[in-house]
């Protein structure tokens, strides 16, 4: 089984398909479109039928908001008031990987399916060059959860995308493998103190350094589960177990391995980073997790992964995979 990663460099949007895509949305239809983190599954956020369709076709409980997408800074700030500390983790963080939850404009016409209900509402500026021609020609803001079933894997390549929803699965734009590999960071600043709400390849130190505070921890809201702090809500899950912190699988499992002392394996494997390099890891990490799926096995062991930079989102993300299943 393969241990690198087969790296298309993302592919230069073909106008024609950006129309095409653009035009679906615009005409209150879904498209999943590529990011630099995952593939998301977007609808004119505005359009209230479109944005139900999205939860109708993930089976998302309709208690968990969407994070909608923009072109640039000037339309996030039609929709959302930027204190002076959001400004600065936008100077430093957008376009890219990582969303910003702040207080939401009362007259900014996104549908309240968006937001669940809340006064807050998620915003991101993606980097990928086909996300930020959809978004440039649709010129709407986007409603995008991650293009899986609710609960699922995410999906870091077109293909994931098709596999996932079968015949059901709206158009594809493909954009190559997401180079990230994992949901973006999400940072609240609507509370008292800024927060944490989900780590990602943005790491909380670097976030740090530009507030000049520590991150609190609030946890991120899962589907179906209450959102306590620390919640190891069921997410990501493959349909085989998982079990973590492993030395050396079982001949009978699947394993999934970090750095260059992976002990050998005689049942199905893969390497997240031969060279130990974290980055590399969170790239392959959802791509490793449907491969070892895909070969049968009934139990998946992970080898232990450092928690630190990156680190931590990777270990956030096996730890709500191996949660328990509700
Ligand atoms: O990288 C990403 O963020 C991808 C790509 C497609 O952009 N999107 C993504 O969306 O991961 P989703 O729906 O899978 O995760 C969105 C998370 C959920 O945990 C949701 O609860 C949280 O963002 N969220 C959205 N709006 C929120 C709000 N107003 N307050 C707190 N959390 C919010
Ligand atoms: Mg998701």
């Amino acid at each position: 089984m393969t241990n690198t990663r087969d790296t298309e460099p993302d592919r230069l949007p073909d106008p024609s398909d950006i129309a095409a895509a653009a035009n679906i949305l615009c005409g209150g239809g879904l498209v999943a479109f590529p990011t630099e983190t995952v593939y998301g599954l977007g609808a004119d956020a505005r359009d209230g039928t479109a944005v139900a369709g999205i939860y109708a076709l993930k089976n998302r409980p309709a208690f968990n908001p969407l994070i909608v997408h923009v072109p640039d800074r000037e339309a996030a700030a039609e929709l959302v008031r930027f204190p002076a500390q959001a400004d600065a983790l936008a100077d430093a963080f957008w376009p890219g990987p990582f969303t910003l939850v702040l207080p939401a404009r009362s007259d900014n016409g996104i549908s309240s399916l968006v937001t669940a209900g809340l006064d807050t509402l998620a915003v991101r500026v993606p980097s990928h060059p086909s996300a930020r021609a959809l978004l440039t020609v649709a010129a709407c803001p986007v409603a995008g959860p991650s293009a899986n079933r609710s609960g699922r894997i995410s999906p870091t390549r077109a293909d994931h995308v098709r596999a996932e929803f079968g015949a059901d699965a709206p158009l594809v734009l493909d954009g190559g493998a997401s180079a990230d590999g994992l949901e973006s960071t999400i940072v609240d600043l609507s509370g008292d103190v800024p927060a944490l709400l989900r780590p990602g390849t943005v790491a909380r130190d670097a976030i740090e350094a530009v507030l000049g505070e520590p991150l609190s921890d609030l946890g991120e809201m899962m589907a179906g589960a209450p959102t306590a702090p620390g919640q190891l809500a069921s997410h990501y899950a493959p349909a085989a177990s998982i079990r973590l912190d492993v030395a050396i699988a079982q001949d009978d499992e699947g394993f999934l391995g970090f750095g260059p002392e992976m002990p050998t394996h005689n049942g199905p494997s893969f390497n997240l980073s031969v060279a130990g390099d974290l980055r590399e890891a969170a790239a392959n990490l959802f791509d490793a997790l449907r491969t070892l799926d895909a070969s049968g096995v009934p139990m998946i062991a992970v080898m232990p992964i450092p928690a630190q930079g990156v680190g931590e989102a990777i270990n956030d993300r096996l730890r709500r995979a191996a949660a328990p299943r509700t």
